[in-house]
């Protein structure tokens, strides 16, 4: 059933999250007014609060929203917490909660940046690939797991329903968009593996129009720097989708424009992929258009409003185009400079008439 709240739930984060928040909070009211913003304490500010990461007071706040747009969480004076205070554990807790398994990360180049990234400019220019990461079950989540001090041992689990349910979720945005699959496992050398193979493969049939690949875990990482614009879609576990997707992130020259969605509950998650970056905080010097797209994002898959989505994706690459940018891609700009230039694009949108 299609959620029909017009809440929003905001966690404004740590570090640079509350100034990248800030530019996105200026287009919701631009674009969506309708929608009633919600503060959501999780992380730092969750402990310095309630001692806790992820408290129920903000669980009981998202009972009854749209969507959860987030920034990012941590900050240098919470590493040394016990693991279940930490700020990271409050994000493993908010995404099982929302029952979130599915992590849908793009990687896209824009052709103006090409130059930016770490490889020749003609393997990355044109990448467009979307990495579907399987996030609540896998190694991270699996018991026993266990560290005496002299043995220390994880479990890496799956169970079938796990395995089909994210395979959907890969061949459904397959289908919208190239329709290419690329399955990656390790199914050579793990059992969890083969059963991850062989259940992808069973989903597939219901999807005759998508071509299905399989690759090793191993070749994968290698194949995503030698040639990225082979890859359309790829599925893969919560491990191996943890270290892909990052690697992928850096195709396209800086993980400040990297946006995020974890799917598969009522409510989504909607997140720049990359974290709360204490070194530049309040500097003015934090990118924000991950944050910007995570919020594209979340009109496009949780409100089911395209056109706006639209009109911030197309405002994006105008700025960047025009080579206005943060010193994270070499430019000048500061964070509000280029989130006033997105929202004066948005805004132009809005007011020319489409004929
Ligand atoms: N999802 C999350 O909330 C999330 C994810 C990763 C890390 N973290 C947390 O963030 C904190 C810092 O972690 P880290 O330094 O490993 O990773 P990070 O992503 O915060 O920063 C890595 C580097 O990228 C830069 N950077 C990141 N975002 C940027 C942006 N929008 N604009 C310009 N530059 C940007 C930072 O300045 C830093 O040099 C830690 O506490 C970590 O636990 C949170």
């Amino acid at each position: 059933m299609k959620n029909l709240s017009k809440k929003i739930a905001i966690i404004e984060g740590d570090g640079i999250g509350p100034e990248i928040m800030s530019e996105a909070k200026k287009l919701i009211q631009l674009l969506i007014p309708e929608y009633e913003l919600i503060s959501v304490d999780l992380g730092g500010k969750a402990i310095d609060k309630y001692n806790n990461p992820f408290p129920v007071e903000s669980q009981g706040k998202l009972k009854d929203v749209a969507a959860v747009l987030m920034s990012a969480i941590g900050a240098p004076q919470y590493d040394n917490l016990a693991r279940e205070l930490r700020p990271e554990t409050g994000l493993l807790g908010l995404r099982k909660f929302l029952g979130a398994f599915a992590n849908i990360r793009p990687a896209f180049v824009y052709p103006a940046l090409a130059d930016l990234s770490s490889l020749k400019s003609e393997i990355v220019s044109g990448v467009d690939l979307v990495v579907v990461r399987e996030l609540t079950g896998g190694i991270y989540f699996g018991k026993p797991a266990m560290n005496d001090g002299t043995r220390a041992l994880n479990t890496m689990v799956y169970e079938k329903y796990e395995i089909e349910r994210i395979a959907k979720v890969a061949f459904e945005f397959a289908m919208k968009r190239g329709k290419r699959l690329c399955s990656v496992d390790k199914s050579n050398v793990l059992d969890v593996s083969q059963l991850w193979r062989d259940t992808v493969i069973k989903v597939s049939k219901a999807y005759p129009e998508v071509e299905l690949s399989h690759m090793y875990v191993d070749n994968a990482a290698m194949q995503l720097v030698r040639n990225p614009k082979q890859f359309d879609v790829i599925v893969t576990s919560n491990l191996f989708g943890d270290i892909l997707s990052d690697e992928a992130s850096m195709l396209t020259g800086s993980i400040g424009l990297l946006p995020s969605a974890s799917l598969g509950g009522e409510i989504g998650l909607y997140e720049p992929v990359h974290g709360s970056a204490p070194d530049i905080m309040g500097k003015g010097l934090a990118n924000p258009i991950a944050m910007i797209l995570s919020l594209s994002m979340m009109l496009r898959y949780s409100l089911d409003k395209e056109k706006e989505a639209q009109i911030i994706d197309k405002a994006v690459e105008e700025v960047v185009t025009e080579g206005f940018l943060t010193p994270d891609l070499g430019g000048k700009a500061n964070t509000t400079e280029i989130g006033s230039a997105i929202y004066n694009k948005c805004e132009q949108s809005l007011l020319t008439p489409v004929y």
